[in-house]
C-alpha cells in the first residue's frame, strides 16, 4: 500500500470521523483515525491559537505515521468578550468542566450585554509526512441567546443562534447544522483545497 493514499484523521470522535469521511469520497484514499494508532500519545492542545493547535496535531500524526494527517480545532469567539473563549472553548469554565458549566459561565459573562454577536471558527490543518502543513478555516456567525434552547448537538449549541435563522444550533437537525456550520464550511474548503492530492496520479 502506498502511504500517500492514507489520510489519518486526528480525532477519536466517531461523529467527526463520519462527517470527514463523507466529504473525502476519493476511491484511492484510505482514511484512518487516531484510534488506529493507540501507540501515538494524544497531543496536548496548548497552542495560543486554533491554527497552532490544528497544525500541531496534524504534524505530530503525519510525522509519526508517515502518512498525510488532518486535524481540526474549533473555538467560539464572542465579540463582547474580546474573542473569548476562543482557543479555550473546551475548558472555559475550568480544566475538568462540562458543556453545561461552560454555557452557564458564558450566560453569566454576557448578562445584560447589548452586543451578543459571536462566531464559531473551525480551523482544519493538513500535514505532510515531512512536517509541512497548510490550513483552511470555516466561520459561522450568529448571536448568543439569553437562555439555552434545544437538545441536539453539543457544546455551546443550545446558546448559539446562527444568523441564518432564529433557532439555536441545538434546535437544528444534524444535516441543517452541517450545511451552514463552521466545521461543515471548513471541511468543504479542505476537500476543495486538498482533494486533488488523492484524485491525481502524480502526487
Ligand atoms: P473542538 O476543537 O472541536 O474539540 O472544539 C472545542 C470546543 O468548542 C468544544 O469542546 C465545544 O465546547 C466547542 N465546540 C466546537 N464545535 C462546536 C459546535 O459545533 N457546537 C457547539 N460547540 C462547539
Amino acid at each position: 500500500m502506498n502511504s500517500m493514499n492514507v489520510l489519518v484523521l486526528a480525532t477519536r470522535n466517531p461523529h467527526k470521523l463520519e462527517e470527514i469521511r463523507a466529504l473525502f469520497p476519493f476511491p484511492d484514499l484510505i482514511t484512518r483515525s487516531a484510534l488506529d494508532y493507540p501507540e501515538i500519545p494524544e497531543v496536548v492542545e496548548d497552542g495560543a491559537t486554533l491554527e497552532a493547535n490544528a497544525v500541531k496535531k496534524a504534524v505530530t500524526l503525519a510525522v509519526a505515521t508517515g502518512a498525510y494527517a488532518l486535524a481540526d480545532d474549533t473555538g467560539l469567539e464572542v465579540n463582547a468578550l474580546g474573542g473569548a473563549p476562543g482557543v479555550r472553548s473546551a475548558r472555559y469554565a475550568g480544566e475538568a468542566c462540562d458543556y453545561a458549566a461552560n454555557n452557564r459561565k458564558l450566560l453569566a459573562a454576557l448578562q445584560g450585554a447589548a452586543d451578543r454577536e459571536a462566531q464559531f471558527r473551525c480551523v482544519i490543518a493538513l500535514a505532510w509526512p515531512n512536517g509541512q502543513a497548510q490550513y483552511v478555516e470555516g466561520v459561522c456567525r450568529g448571536t448568543i441567546g439569553v437562555t439555552a434552547r434545544g437538545t441536539n448537538g453539543f457544546g455551546y449549541d443550545p446558546l448559539f443562534i446562527p444568523d441564518e435563522g432564529d433557532r439555536t444550533f441545538a434546535e437544528y437537525t444534524a444535516a441543517e447544522k452541517n450545511a451552514c456550520s463552521h466545521r461543515g464550511r471548513a471541511l468543504r474548503a479542505a476537500a476543495e483545497r486538498w482533494g486533488g492530492l488523492w484524485a491525481r496520479a502524480d502526487r
